[in-house]
């Protein structure tokens, strides 16, 4: 038997059910051939003795051939759309003489469904025809010869299928051709487990774009967390994975399913935590312990978690301290004087506690427990241990009751009777006072050595108390009886106050020392940005953000960069609203992103119409950054508001998994949309593209928001052919973005959308928005082309610098063009502000007729007969062909005589056709070009290299 050589790969092995192969069948086949002189049946047996059954046919020099080999009935059991893999040899008809009329190249695969599986007559007319099958491959008399035949292998999907079965018939219309193998299988999605949850055999719907929502089972011994849900996608693949099961108390996760946990360790909680040792003092006999037991003498509190130490009632307290403490930390006495317990008497969790006011003359005698949450449990009698404190160490005596003399919103001023029988000299008098509110919390003190004092700094419409003592050289009295007093004024009295300072002295020293002040006081809050920043309002940011140079249109809200915020959690709580996961049904796949998988589905909310949304997903495994990067984009996109940029309904953060929804987009991105529909749009339609996008730059340059990555990749276009803003995020974005590359400054950056100075020393702004925008409005006028085409970056970032400037596109109105090149402009603050643009494309929209003088129309070259030019990018056309990859048309240009750039710089549209260019796309990249070429040149002259 001749080799076989396989003409096309089988794919990867699928999960599939296989109805039928004719290679593991044993017996006869018992297919049917009509007419009985047209397929042949042959079965041979291969070197283990197994069938192999071959349909053959090769009636190639007789016309109007007809032959039939039909199947027998297949079960289709819970397919709804089949597979049917073909493998067959077919003979070039070339390779046989005389034939020509007759022989034929393919045969034609039919089905039939019915529900009957016997009896069936064969009608060729009850039969659908799926396709007509041809050989990647046909094989020749020489490779028959060489003893080789080429084996192909097609495989065709049939369905969707509803009766109970079917059957499949091959017709044969004049070749030569051996049928080796017929495989019909369906694909499924394989039981699986996952996030242990079970998930069983699912068959995918026939639509191969939706997908089958599939609720897993939690294995033994686990339990909901979410709901876990897997989709069934049509090649059988399971994708977006949501919600989970974790292993009950006393299980652990291990391999997929749920542990018991071994004698010794306990699991408390359902979860995905491991099971732990036994806490000290504690112990598990058995399998799958929930807690650990006391051992004997050992307790745990009421309150006690499961994962604490058993313990047992504390011994009586060691080292008792007691002290009296001077003003200064290292004047520290025995204990004396009056009573205040800091910070309380009972219930005291560290073995220290402040007495202070003890009263002079008096013995203090101070009991000392110590309990722990099982004495209470415990029979052993409690330990309390006893100090003894005497104040009779002849201390001074009191002074008489504060009085007031006067008082402000700020300050006071006190004064007090002198002790009358004093025997000590006083040294001072110590005023002590605090906020009555906050009594425990501190106080301040403050001497003098008169009987009166003034407190200022107070704050205004608060309580106060007040007391003083003596010092004498034997120590301090105890406190006069505490004197209480309410500042008077409002809570803002003191910063009015200084407002009144402030402006007084401003009136006395002029509207310069003023600004002076101004500006001090602006320097030192910027200076100091950052110890605020933590406590700062979204307001305040705002503020911050203006200070950073944006300067906000009165009556517009700014953006807040979501990074000021110490907390991210705080950003997206302020910015976005939290979606209930059960409002969202998820239907399809529609993309891979930088996190997880984005879809399209559905989003419910109670009283209002059900919305198509996308879906953006955040995939297991993430590390905290990455779920604060993912969660960022929402966090800005949540505090726009406007028709150009995309909207943000909500995000789901409080389970799994994280999400972000937006408003869906039917058309997808701009860039590829363009692509799909080349020519198929007015100018007029194009240009309200771009009015739509310039718009909601328009509102993201007011808000103060740098976008940093605006490409018609990034816009989203709807059913209506409204565009909007997409992909927000600041650094992540260009993490995200396949065209940003690696600059020598190690920034990650969009080399051909992006303006020279953010390039060379990262300096964005609405303006190097602006110069992306200019890029934008080229992508869209050429129909999503990429800019400078092959071009390599760095060969962009040298012809921008030596005033290169991308060409209009072909059928490009000149309006349009100069406003790409005014965005274009190398000094930043000569680009058009984007108000300037909307207002521009607005004037055109009007007035349409300002849109028909086209590039193509007026670019004329002047005529230098014989004077060759030198173009600094291209040597040669070949050269030139192969920098725009259009290597393939050399010898067209060479044969039409077009060997000179400057004989290539004067080509119109039609020479290019004319010298065989057939393709559209081709024609429009070498006119592209050749207006570069154009442009080149008018730009040497004009700097007077050519003359
Ligand atoms: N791809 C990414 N975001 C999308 C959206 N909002 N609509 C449609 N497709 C998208």
């Amino acid at each position: 038997m001749p080799e076989l050589q396989h003409a096309a790969a089988v794919c990867d092995p699928v999960p599939s059910v296989v109805l039928l192969d004719t290679t593991s069948v044993l017996g006869e086949l018992g297919w049917k051939t009509y007419p009985i002189n047209g397929w042949d049946a042959i079965t041979e047996m291969d070197e283990h003795n197994r069938p192999i059954h071959t349909f053959q046919v090769c009636n190639v020099m007789e016309p109007n051939q007809n032959n039939w080999l039909r199947s027998n009935w297949i079960s289709r059991q819970a397919a709804q759309k089949i597979y049917v893999e073909l493998r067959f040899t077919l003979r070039d008809c070339n390779s046989i003489p005389w034939v020509s009329g007759t022989c034929k190249e393919t045969f034609n695969l039919f089905y039939h469904e019915t529900d009957e599986a016997h009896g069936v007559k064969f009608k060729p007319a009850q039969y659908t025809k799926v396709d007509t099958i041809a050989a990647d491959e046909s094989f020749t008399q020489m490779d028959l010869g060489d003893r080789i035949l080429k084996l192909n292998t097609e495989v065709r999907e049939v369905g969707p299928m509803t009766r109970k079965g079917f059957y499949l018939a091959f017709q044969d219309i004049g070749a030569c051709i051996a049928l080796v193998s017929v495989k019909v299988y369906y694909k499924k999605c394989p039981f699986t487990l996952r996030n242990l949850a079970s998930f069983p055999d699912t068959v995918p719907r026939v639509d191969s774009s939706s997908l089958v929502e599939v609720r897993g089972a939690c294995v033994d011994h686990a339990e909901e967390r979410d709901t876990p849900k897997l989709f069934c996608g049509a090649d059988g693949d399971w994708l977006v994975p949501l919600g989970r099961c974790v292993c009950s108390v006393g299980y652990e996760e291990i391999d997929n399913s749920c542990a018991a946990c071994h004698p010794g360790f306990y699991k408390a909680y359902a979860g995905n935590i491991k099971c732990s040792k036994c806490p000290p003092h504690s112990f598990s006999y058995g399998e799958g312990a929930a807690i650990c037991r006391c051992e004997k003498g050992f307790f745990r509190a009421e309150k006690d978690p499961p994962t604490m130490a058993c313990t047992r009632p504390p011994s009586p307290p060691r080292n008792i301290n007691c002290k009296r403490c001077g003003p200064e930390p290292d004047q520290c006495q025995l204990c004396e004087e009056e009573l205040r317990f800091l910070p309380r008497p009972l219930g005291l969790t560290n073995a220290t506690v402040t007495v202070v006011d003890f009263s002079a003359h008096a013995n203090y005698t101070f009991e000392i427990e110590s309990l722990n949450g099982v004495s209470d449990m415990s029979s052993f009698p409690r330990q309390i241990a006893f100090i003894t404190v005497s104040t009779d160490q002849g201390g001074p005596s009191l002074v008489g009751a504060l009085k007031k003399d006067w008082a402000s919103p700020n300050s006071i001023a006190l004064s007090w009777q002198q002790p009358e029988q004093s025997t000590l000299p006083i040294l001072d008098y110590e005023i002590k006072y605090y906020e009555k509110e906050h009594e425990q919390l501190s106080y301040s003190s403050t001497r003098t050595k008169a009987p009166s004092v003034i407190i200022s700094g107070l704050k205004a419409a608060t309580w106060y108390v007040f007391s003083v003592r003596t010092r004498t050289p034997a120590g301090y009295s105890s406190y006069s009886p505490k004197y209480e007093y309410e500042t008077t004024g409002d809570s803002s009295d003191m910063a009015s106050d200084q407002g009144q300072v402030l402006v007084i002295v401003t009136a006395a020293v002029g509207g310069f020392t003023l600004l002076v002040i101004l500006t001090l006081f602006l320097l030192i809050t910027g200076r100091c940005q950052w110890y605020f920043k933590a406590k700062m309002t979204s307001e305040e940011k705002r503020r911050t953000n203006y200070q950073n140079g944006h300067v906000p249109f009165p009556g517009i809200k700014t953006y807040v960069d979501p990074d000021t915020y110490e907390d991210p959690a705080q950003a997206i709580h302020e910015f976005t609203k939290e979606i209930d996961p059960s409002r969202i049904r998820i239907e399809r796949v529609i993309g891979a992103g930088e996190f997880g998988e984005v879809c399209s589905g559905r989003l419910r909310t109670p009283g209002k119409k059900e919305i198509a949304v996308a879906i953006k997903t955040l995939k297991g495994g993430y590390v905290e950054r990455q779920r604060r990067d993912f969660l960022r984009e929402a966090s800005i996109m949540g505090q726009f508001d406007h028709p150009n940029i995309i909207r943000l309904e909500g995000v789901v953060t409080k389970s799994r998994p994280v999400m972000i929804v937006v408003e869906y987009m039917e058309n997808g991105s701009l860039d590829s949309f363009l692509r799909q529909h080349d020519g198929h749009f007015t100018v007029i339609q194009l240009v309200g593209m771009l009015r739509g996008i310039a718009s909601g730059m328009k509102y993201l340059s007011d808000m103060g928001y740098v976008h940093r990555d605006l490409a018609a990749r990034n816009i989203l276009v709807n059913s209506n052919l409204v565009c909007k803003v997409s992909d927000f995020g600041l650094s992540r974005v260009l993490e995200d973005d396949p065209e940003a590359a690696y600059t020598t400054t190690g920034g990650k950056i969009p080399i051909r959308w992006t303006a020279p100075e953010a390039i060379s020393y990262r300096k964005f702004s609405s303006a190097s928005d602006a110069w992306s925008y200019g890029i934008v409005m080229w992508e869209v006028m050429s129909y999503g082309e990429r800019p400078y085409w092959e071009m390599s970056n760095q060969d962009v970032i040298l012809s921008i610098e030596e005033g290169y400037r991308l060409p209009a596109p072909m059928g490009c109105p000149v309006a349009l063009h100069q406003l790409m090149l005014h965005c274009w402009q190398k000094e930043r603050s000569h680009r058009p502000k984007f108000t300037d643009v909307v207002s521009f494309l607005d004037k055109l929209i009007r007035n349409p007729s300002s849109l028909l003088p086209l590039v193509e129309d007026i670019q004329s070259l002047p005529e230098s007969p014989g004077e060759e030019m030198d173009y600094p990018m291209f040597i040669s056309i070949g050269d030139w062909l192969d920098s725009i990859k259009m290597s393939q048309y050399k010898s067209n240009f060479m044969a039409a005589g077009y060997n000179t750039l400057d004989s290539v710089a004067r080509m119109s549209i039609e020479d290019v056709r004319r010298i065989g260019v057939e393709l559209i796309g081709h024609q429009r990249r070498i006119i592209s070009s050749v207006q570069t070429l154009r442009l080149q040149l008018l730009h040497e002259q004009e700097k007077g290299f050519h003359v």
